[in-house]
């Protein structure tokens, strides 16, 4: 196990009603004090007014005396000229505090407005590579489980302009306080339902495949939280209303991207890379790119580093181990793994997108870290600029 650093702060109110906290919460965890700013309501496209939580939100905020100012239509994949709508906001109306209500586009959408808030740059310069030092504390009622954005110190903007989709990092983007009320996923669309629950899987993939020796602690929360996925989403898709599958889903998505499950060890990330360029040019969901875009990166990264795969095979989906050949048994997972995504109604092919296989040099050098021979993208296996174009060749099968 290597040597690191961890601290989630973020405090959470999870279960049935716990949206009505959230007054109560801003001001605990805002400054709250008669005369200090307003806080700013951010959501998305409108999913919270068709539901009802947007009036159980107002509702609270102005019992607890909280001032409020909103700007909504945070749309999936979020974009830059929105954030600098909401960052102007919040200068213009004393803003200290910022709300978001909805899923990670809102609450991404939040982060940056909030780090942008007390910037005297472009807020930009956090999505290329500038870490953020320095934001007004965001807090969360989330409405989706997938991003993980409600427990996690990151947000993903595309730049509308350029159509880059880039993330930034920063402790202080980590929300102050998290509510979580499964029963509020229960009007997602099963395609929502199963695009979510593809990306946790995926944010747990990220951290499972590492060459560190020794990290059975965290191997094993990972294999934990894929199994409760395999048990669990199928329960959510077949019945919404189900509490205990929509809770546990919901657990999952935080504990799949707080970074427990990838604290000592070397981490992935080229499935999340490469899946954020359809989602820019396409606008494909990013859970559902995801799910075409892993199982690609399975099948050529296995052929070269099979023995994580073997592990994943066993533990995770159950499939017998061929002590002579090995890699059917690693093949045979990642079959199960696909299967699983073909039967929750994921996407497998970046076609279904509306995307060209012409489009695969563009997304490849799009991507923007990526050696053009020098293998430096990616930790399980390193890849160059050919092997990613493989890997999108083989997303178009
Ligand atoms: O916009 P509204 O009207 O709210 O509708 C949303 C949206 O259309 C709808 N929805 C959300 N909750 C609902 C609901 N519809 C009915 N009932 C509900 N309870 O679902 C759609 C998707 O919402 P969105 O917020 O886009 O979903 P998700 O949470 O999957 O967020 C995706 C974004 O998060 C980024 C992705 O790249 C993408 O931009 N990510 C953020 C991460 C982070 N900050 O740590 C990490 C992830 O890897 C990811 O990259
Ligand atoms: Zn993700």
């Amino acid at each position: 196990m290597l040597n690191f650093s961890f601290c989630s702060p973020t405090y959470f109110e999870f279960g049935k009603g716990a949206e009505k906290e959230v007054g109560a919460l801003v001001k605990r965890f805002g400054t709250g004090a008669p005369g200090a700013g307003k806080t700013l309501l951010h959501y998305g496209g409108g999913s919270i007014k068709k539901s009802g939580l947007y009036d159980t939100v107002v509702a609270s905020l102005r019992e607890n005396g909280v001032e409020f100012v909103e700007l909504g239509g945070a749309q999936p994949n979020p974009v830059s000229s929105l954030v600098y709508e909401g960052i102007e906001l919040c200068r213009k109306e004393n803003v200290d505090f910022v709300l978001a209500v909805g899923g990670g586009s809102a609450i991404d959408s939040a982060k940056a407005i909030a780090a942008g808030a007390v910037y005297d740059g472009d807020f930009w310069d956090f999505f290329q590579g500038r870490y953020v030092e320095k934001a007004l504390p965001v807090g969360v009622i989330l409405t989706i489980a997938a991003a993980g954005s409600e427990g996690s110190p990151n947000s993903v903007i595309t730049n509308d302009k350029t159509l880059e989709k880039r993330g930034c990092s920063g402790e202080v983007i980590r929300p102050v306080f998290s509510i979580l009320n499964p029963e509020l996923t229960q009007t997602l669309p099963p395609e929502q339902t199963a695009a979510g629950a593809a990306d946790i899987m995926v944010h747990v993939i990220e951290r499972y495949f590492s060459n560190t020796k020794e990290v059975e602690i965290t191997d094993r929360i990972c294999e934990a939280v894929l199994k409760t996925m395999i048990y669990e989403t199928p329960r959510a898709i077949e019945n919404p209303n189900n509490y205990a599958a929509r809770a546990n889903i919901m657990w999952a998505g935080m504990v799949a991207h707080n970074n427990l499950c990838g604290v000592g060890r070397e981490q992935d990330w080229v499935s999340h890379g490469m899946a954020h360029e359809p989602s820019a040019f396409y606008g494909a969901t990013h859970g559902a790119a995801l799910a075409v875009i892993c199982p690609a990166w399975m099948k050529f990264v296995s052929r070269v580093n099979p023995d994580k795969f073997v592990q994943f095979a066993v533990r995770v989906w159950d499939c017998q181990m061929n002590f002579e050949h090995p890699e059917i048994t690693a093949r045979e997972g990642i079959e199960r793994f696909e299967l699983f995504l073909k039967k929750i109604g994921m996407p497998s092919s970046l076609k279904e997108f509306g995307a060209k296989e012409e489009d695969i040099p563009k997304f490849a050098r799009h991507i923007g870290r990526v050696g053009e021979t020098e293998k430096n993208f990616g930790g399980y296996v390193k890849l160059n600029l050919n092997d990613v174009e493989e890997i999108y060749k083989l997303a178009f099968l």
